[in-house]
């Protein structure tokens, strides 16, 4: 383990559940690296769901903290690692314009994420002006705690690559090494990485195509029965092309027999329902605890541990930004 054992990451609160995307990307790994004894800093991006969700800011807030319930509920111990939410942290919205006086605006007008939000949002009009600095905020998120790694989904590289080339124009400007390069900490399986929806798109909030962790067994089983799998296969005996398949590739994630199931669809001697009849009970049974665990907090509790990990945070992101502030020369 490097000397440094402090890990950063973030989930925007546009949606009051995470799925299980964003648990297979990422929060699963929060909980290993916490688990293998990292400094694990769990924060909610709620100034980064208002760059889309900018006419509703309270359901915003509202959100963050069913999103810190989902940490806790899928292993975040908030005793061992700061649950917190961006917005309580105000060095954030400090470094940022600073940043963002240093930062090229090609870099921001090339992220892909960028392009595909603008599309999103339709015309200039709507479009605002902190969507293009999305990148800047994140590389503050992460430079404020000066992580080792930063554990993501495969989505977020282009927004950590930004991030460390940030870093080192910073170092650069100001001749002073304040910060050293973190690590992408993105799963090696792709599919983990990626993981894809019901639809076989990716799974994604705007596309409402996720089985979520909070989900009850029936919502759960209903969107698996919902699930796309091979169009072909009509019948039980029909062959199958797993790779194609949702059922099938949550299957792989999940099941210990998935390869055996994996043949028996190829070959005709399995069904569609059979996998998803199976392919419902090992997914609620695997949530069952978080679940459990996720019914048991109460709104008090959570306020409780979002003010101590703000604190926590917070004593990180002041100590940093007065070594911005040194550097740059600012007194
Ligand atoms: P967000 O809120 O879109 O997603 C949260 C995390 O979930 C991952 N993810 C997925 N992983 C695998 N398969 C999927 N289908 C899938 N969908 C989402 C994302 O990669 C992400 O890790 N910009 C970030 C939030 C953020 C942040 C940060 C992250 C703000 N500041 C600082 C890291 C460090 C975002 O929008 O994630």
């Amino acid at each position: 383990m490097s000397d440094n054992k402090r890990i950063l990451s973030g989930m925007r609160s546009t949606n009051p559940q995470l799925h299980i995307g964003n648990y297979e990307g990422a929060l699963r790994n929060w909980v290993d690296l916490q688990n293998q004894g990292y400094d694990m800093f769990c924060m909610v991006a709620d100034w980064h769901a208002l760059t889309t969700m900018y006419e509703n800011p309270h359901e915003v807030s509202v959100n963050a903290r069913e999103v810190a319930k989902d940490y806790i509920a899928a292993g975040i111990d908030p005793a061992k690692s700061p649950v917190f939410i961006q917005s309580h942290i105000k060095e954030h919205a400090e470094f940022h314009l600073l940043l963002s006086m240093i930062t090229p605006l090609g870099w921001l007008e090339r992220t892909p994420t960028y392009k595909e939000k603008q599309q999103d949002l339709g015309s200039a009009e709507r479009e605002p002006y902190g969507l293009l600095g999305y990148p800047v905020l994140q590389t503050v998120d992460i430079l404020l705690y000066k992580p080792f790694g930063v554990p993501v989904g495969r989505d977020q590289a282009p927004h950590l690559e930004i991030g460390n080339d940030i870093a080192q124009r910073f170092n650069r400007l100001y001749n002073k090494d304040v910060f050293q390069p973190y690590k992408y900490m993105i799963p090696e399986d792709e599919n983990r990485a990626k993981l894809p929806g019901l639809d076989m798109r990716k799974m994604s909030k705007s596309y409402d195509n996720g089985i979520n962790i909070s989900d009850t067994e029936d919502e759960t089983a209903a969107k698996i029965k919902s699930a796309f799998t091979t169009p072909t296969k009509m019948r039980k005996t029909d062959p199958g092309i797993p790779e194609g398949c949702a059922v099938c590739q949550y299957l792989k994630i999940y099941s210990p027999n998935w390869e055996q199931q994996w043949e028996e669809d190829r070959n005709g001697e399995r069904g569609c329902m059979q996998n998803k009849k199976e392919l419902t009970e090992i997914i609620n049974e695997y949530f069952r605890p978080m679940r459990e665990r996720r019914a048991q907090l109460d709104d008090a509790t959570i306020e409780d541990i979002l003010r101590d990990g703000a604190k926590r945070a917070r004593e990180v992101a002041s100590a940093t930004m007065d070594e911005v502030r040194s550097a740059m020369g600012i007194y």
